[in-house]
């Protein structure tokens, strides 16, 4: 007897799951988690909308000693719905066994985890990745990581992370797509298609999560956790459409946010949960809330206590309280005592118990803990072939002067400087939590395949002492031993590849930078180094777009190649030599200062937008209004011509947009073509461009291919500030070309 209840177990769970209805077939899911939910007590109910960390890991600020014991205990009573960061296929299913064994009803739990670019074979981070704009190259990688996550018992993850940002000071930039609605809502889509496959149920599937709901990547002053307040158009023409893509593709679950948007917690936000993702987007699966989100409504200001803030959130939407406590506290209470209608649990928990369904849990609670499966497929060579290609897609070649690279395979005499170039951890980037440090291939590695004659010179320490994720990081900023070898070296050398950036863990949660520069003692470096030999290719290692003015303006080539996970220096090797064309595009504009940031290039014209002959216009006296690299921007060793644009508006519900794309240079390439609108007058005002359409193909030199573009009500219209769609008749620009700021450009008339 326990709770004064029979024991039932998970024997009876299994018969529901296998139930007939009166008519003798199958019972409907919905039929399943109705029976289930007549034989919960209200207790038993909420343990599902409770969710803790495992024991040994935490990603958010630690629980209190005696957290542990509560934990196992709550377990063991069918109070626990979900569990996030447990380790390893054994660990899943001791917890599971204990819960399914022991508590009344049997309930199997969903193990969660922050599989955000791989688990342990690693991808570029989320923004490399979206620089390649392939979303087929994007959904297998995100396939991946779910192999490898479900290999080790884990089966939902929470990403993919679709906010969007314009900010580069935040340092969770790096788990995004970047800046732009558009590209942010495929590559959501490609996310979630390829963590949760085509059946839910299979074993090396995952449930997938869209965070953070919402606006969580407009924080003040790019400043974590900060204030988000943001105007109407912004929030449903911007931030949402990425959140509405995921929630069309099927995703399992969503996260809200740390911030408050307008003055209302994300987690405590009824209009964002209720009215419009359960609402209007007829969403069936569960909100979780973000680590500790729930308690933090009472620092926001908005509720005096735990009690208050669990009643608003419960009543706001969100299911799942994630290392809150506040949901087990105080829950049942709040239904006994009418501040929470027992309808609103019961919706809670019928949704999550639907995905606990759709996952083959409630048929098989230990269908991801088969340890041979973690054995064969960690690290598989198959998984690390797919990170390279994906790594060699995600870089961004910036600048190329006379065409420096790539490098010749008999190139002599090439100096290779910087402490990342050795680095075999920091290429793995941020949010990594299932990998192993040290398992990236380093740039060194990687041009040993490739040359024979460079040497090392590693420079100044990148960082101070210990590196950890929880931890603070230290940069170097004084000590200089180093120097006089690198400047030596470069002296004696032909070409020197300059490898600078910044740390794995200067970018990700809590990594939020005032500066845009390369961090400690890399441009005193870079420039001491340009004055001995100016012939340096310059590659960047950074979790977000860099403010590299002096770079641009002396260094002859610079290859954008961010975090690119295990096969980093594999990838960036096969750039420099040639073995791979680079082909990928900016996701997010590059400043020249920090000042311009935010900077986004689908801004709005401004009253004044320019004047030759005064002062009084929109800009800044110390700095140009662009930017150093414009969103979509990215050079090829080839290039690439477009030509004739033809604009078809025969049919006013399919608009047709063909462009010739043809290679002029003299080597294979991949190229991106763009499309852009401006809704020239609108009800309400609409932004200079708008990224509509693109394509990304391949070209031999002197191919040419014509593409086609087709423009419907969903790309023309817009929403207002009440969040209605409108198309509206009127002229618009409509530009194709190979970045935001290039291309060809005509005129649509849409009546
Ligand atoms: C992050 C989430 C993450 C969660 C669990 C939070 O601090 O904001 O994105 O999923 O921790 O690790």
């Amino acid at each position: 007897m326990k709770n004064n209840h029979l024991k039932i177990g998970f024997g009876l769970v299994l018969i529901l799951s296998m139930s007939m209805n009166l008519f003798g077939q199958a019972a409907g899911v919905e039929e399943k988690i109705d029976s289930l939910l007549r034989l919960m007590t209200l207790e038993e109910k909420v343990g599902q909308m409770n969710q803790y960390s495992g024991f040994w890991e935490f990603t958010g600020p630690p629980p209190k000693q005696d957290a542990a014991k509560v934990k196992y205990e709550h377990l063991k009573n069918g109070m626990v719905g979900s569990m996030l960061n447990v380790r390893g296929c054994e660990n899943v299913r001791a917890i599971q066994e204990l819960v399914v064994n022991e508590s009344r009803l049997g309930i199997p739990l969903i193990f969660g985890f922050d599989v955000i670019h791989g688990h342990k074979t690693l991808s570029p981070i989320p923004l490399a990745e979206a620089a390649s704009w392939d979303l087929e190259a994007i959904e297998k990688s995100a396939r991946i990581a779910a192999i490898e996550a479900s290999a080790v018992g884990i089966n939902w993850t929470f990403g993919p992370m679709v906010d969007i940002s314009r900010d580069a000071r935040w340092g969770r930039v790096m788990e995004g797509a970047g800046e732009d609605p558009y590209l942010g809502a495929k590559v959501a889509v490609a996310r979630v298609k390829g963590f949760q496959g085509d059946d839910l149920s299979a074993p090396n599937t995952i449930a997938a999560t869209a965070k953070h709901f919402a606006a969580y990547g407009f924080v003040d002053a790019g400043r974590e956790y900060n204030t988000v307040d943001i105007g109407t158009s912004t929030l449903f023409n911007i931030v949402l459409p990425p959140f509405k893509a995921a929630a069309e593709a099927n995703v399992c679950a969503f996260m809200n946010a740390f911030n408050i948007l307008n003055g209302i917690p994300a987690t405590a936000d009824k209009f964002l949960q209720r009215d419009i993702l359960k609402g209007q987007w007829g969403f069936d699966g569960f909100v979780i809330s973000d680590w500790g989100s729930g308690k933090e409504i009472v620092n926001h200001g908005f509720a005096h206590d735990l009690r208050e803030a669990t009643e608003l959130a419960a009543n706001a939407g969100s299911d799942v309280d994630m290392e809150s406590y506040a949901y087990i506290a105080h829950l049942k209470n709040a239904v006994e005592e009418g501040q929470v209608e027992e309808a609103v649990i019961d919706d809670a928990v019928r949704r999550i118990l639907r995905v606990k369904y759709k996952l083959g849990l409630m048929d098989d609670p230990y269908k991801y803990c088969d340890p041979s499966r973690e054995k064969e497929l960690l690290y598989h060579p198959d998984h690390m072939a797919a990170a390279l290609e994906m790594a060699t897609k995600s870089i961004v070649l910036l600048k190329n002067e006379n065409q420096l690279l790539p490098l010749k395979k008999d190139q002599k005499k090439i100096a290779v400087i910087g402490a990342l170039a050795a680095d075999k951890t920091s290429p793995l980037g941020s949010w990594r939590l299932g990998s192993d440090d040290g398992t990236a291939i380093s740039v060194l590695e990687g041009l040993s395949n490739y040359s024979t004659d460079f040497k090392y010179a590693k420079g100044p320490d990148l960082t101070e002492g210990l590196v950890h994720f929880v931890f603070e990081l230290k940069i170097n900023e004084t000590d200089t031993s180093g120097f006089a070898e690198a400047i030596q070296l470069a002296k004696e050398s032909e070409v020197v590849v300059m490898v600078l950036g910044e740390h794995g863990f200067q970018s990700g949660e809590a990594r939020s930078r005032t500066k845009l520069d390369l961090p400690g003692l890399q441009q005193q470096l870079l420039e001491a180094v340009f004055e001995v030999n100016p012939h340096i290719v310059l590659v960047l290692m950074n979790g977000r777009p860099l403010a590299i003015t002096w770079a641009d303006e002396h260094v002859p080539a610079i290859v954008e190649a961010w975090q690119l996970g295990t096969q980093s220096g594999n990838a960036i090797a096969q750039v420099l030599f040639g073995a791979y064309n680079p082909s990928g595009k900016l996701p997010m504009t590059f400043p020249r200062s920090v000042g311009q940031v935010p900077i986004y290039y689908n801004h709005y014209n401004t009253g004044r937008p320019a004047s030759e002959t005064d002062v009084f216009w929109s800009h800044y006296i110390d700095e140009s209004n662009k930017p150093l690299y414009p969103f979509g921007y990215g050079l090829s060793y080839t290039q690439f011509e477009y030509a004739d644009l033809q604009i078809e508006d025969t049919n006013p519900n399919a608009i047709e947009v063909r462009v010739t794309v043809k290679n002029t240079g003299k080597m294979k390439g991949e190229e991106v073509a763009q499309l852009y609108i401006r809704d020239r007058v609108a009800s309400v005002a609409r932004p200079v461009k708008e990224l509509k359409g693109f394509q990304k193909f391949a070209l031999n030199p002197g191919e040419a291919k014509t593409l086609v573009f087709t423009l419907t009500n969903t790309e023309l219209g817009f929403y207002d500030n009440a969040g209605k769609f409108l198309v509206e008749p009127g002229e618009f620009d409509i530009m194709v070309g190979g970045s935001s700021q290039t291309g060809l450009a005509g005129k649509l008339m849409l009546k």
